[in-house]
């Protein structure tokens, strides 16, 4: 195994002394009687400096042979030098060659066709590991957060035989002899967890079969659910704003340089970071946001839900995230809690700058009568699934959760390329994903 990486050379203290790192040749430069390699590994690079007359001639012709990527490992001595990447340089005495490599197929101009053709490979661009890096951190604090306020991580099925959300949006596929659909949400699942945990979450894919074609849509993204019993939407918007702010500022903290590197990519600011951090950000209604949009020149009336031009207008007003609550019931699921005046009690909450929506959330209708005339109302019992020799509907067990000891709970879910899409700054969500599922883009790689 690995245990010395590049970031450790440069933290500790080796200089003058001997040092071996493993790693892929991510530039290379042949005088004629030296060979500069500049090194990566996952932390980050190393310039090392073959010299002939100091090495044996097989390590002098290795040393001519590499391609960029190809891999191996370096021996030498550890010295300052001014003009390195990263201000060091390893003086090589050995080489071990693992793979000279073969030319390599991208060389950082390609169109968006080529780059994914090649997107195994792409993904080690250096700016598009920092977006990985980042990712990671965004992760790991979020949840973080809700382990340390006493949440518990849940895994709830993906092959399911209902919908969560617009039932046009979902995938159908072959589950032997009868069909399924893979999840769009997990939150049916975790409605009914909470009557044994109270306080849960989830991180799983989710997927939307959308016809859409946009910088913010994928087929497969990852959902990050939370759901709790006796929350209120108020509490979960609480519980959003401070959540958020903490995996933000964490990653902030963890990944300085990461962000340093971006920035000359997307633009992204770490004190922009910081200053929605330290900001309460907004809560508004559906009927101001209309009103406000109104008053921007949109032609838009109450009852149209908003599009991503909207969202875009509307998160230019503020500078900080803003919670828009209480849409009309149309536009939005069937198990929202409804308020009796035509609203329901959720919220979106709108990313700025012109992101938009990165969560969905709602306080969750938990009356009985009033779920079951919208499950119908919706359409939603044409959804059968065979129990034993019945065939009945498959949101049953959905509404017995409204028969045995029902309560107020509410929850949301945040789309965790939609958040890491405007952290990073990054144009577009194909970006966001080592892998995308991108419509109009191929099954490949
Ligand atoms: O607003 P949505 O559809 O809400 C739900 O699925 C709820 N059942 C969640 C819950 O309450 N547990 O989706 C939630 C979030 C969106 O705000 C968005 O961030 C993300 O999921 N999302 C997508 N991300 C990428 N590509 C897509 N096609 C997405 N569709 C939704
Ligand atoms: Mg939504």
């Amino acid at each position: 195994m690995k245990t010395l990486f590049i970031k450790d050379i440069l933290k500790e203290d080796f200089l003058g002394k001997e040092v071996s790192i493993k790693g892929w040749v991510y530039r290379m430069r042949d005088m004629k009687d030296k060979v500069f390699f500049v090194i990566r590994d996952s932390s980050g690079i190393i310039q090392a400096v073959v010299k002939k007359e100091s090495v044996d001639q097989k390590t002098w012709e290795d040393a001519t042979k590499f391609q960029i990527e190809g891999s191996l490992e370096v021996k030498g001595i550890l010295r300052k030098d001014e003009r390195a990447p990263g201000g060091y340089e390893i003086e090589v005495k050995e080489i071990k060659v693992y793979d000279y490599g073969k030319p390599f197929p991208l060389k950082g101009d390609e169109d968006v066709d080529t780059i994914q053709k090649y997107r195994h490979l792409w993904i080690r661009t250096r700016w598009f590991t920092d977006v990985l890096k980042i990712k990671h951190s965004l992760i790991v604090h979020l949840r973080d957060w809700f382990i340390k306020d006493g949440w518990y991580e849940v895994t709830p099925a993906i092959l399911v035989g209902n919908a969560a959300e617009n039932t046009t949006e979902l995938f159908e596929v072959k589950y032997f002899e009868d069909k399924a659909y893979l999840s769009q949400s997990a939150q049916l699942y975790l409605e009914a967890l909470i009557f044994a945990l109270e306080k849960v979450y989830s991180l799983t894919p989710s997927f939307r079969a959308e016809l859409s074609r946009t910088k913010r849509h994928l087929h497969e993204y990852w959902h990050f659910e939370i759901e709790a019993a006796w929350y209120h939407v108020e509490d979960i918007i609480k519980v959003m704003e401070e959540s958020l702010k903490y995996s933000i500022e964490k990653t902030i903290e963890e990944r300085k340089s990461e962000f340093e590197e971006l920035k000359s990519i997307t633009g992204r600011d770490i004190s922009e970071l910081k200053q929605f951090v330290e900001k309460p950000w907004k809560v508004i209604t559906y009927k101001d946001a209309i009103k406000k949009l109104q008053d921007l020149g949109v032609n838009i009336k109450y009852g149209d839900d908003f599009g991503s031009d909207e969202e875009r207008l509307l998160t230019e007003q503020f500078d900080v995230p803003v919670f828009v609550t209480h849409y009309p019931r149309e536009v939005k699921a069937f198990y929202m809690y409804e308020v009796g005046d035509g609203t329901v009690k959720n919220f979106d909450l709108l990313a700025p700058e012109g992101y938009g929506e990165i969560i969905g959330g709602s306080e969750r209708e938990w009356r009985y009568d009033i779920l079951h005339k919208k499950i119908e109302e919706w359409g939603l019992d044409k959804f059968k699934v065979k129990v034993g020799n019945e065939e009945i509907s498959a949101y049953e067990w959905y509404e017995d959760l409204r028969r045995y000891g029902s309560v107020p709970h509410s929850g949301m879910g945040l789309g965790i390329e939609r958040f890491l899409r405007w952290i990073c700054k990054l144009d577009h969500i194909r970006d966001t994903q080592p892998f995308p599922r991108l419509r109009g883009s191929w099954l490949y790689p």
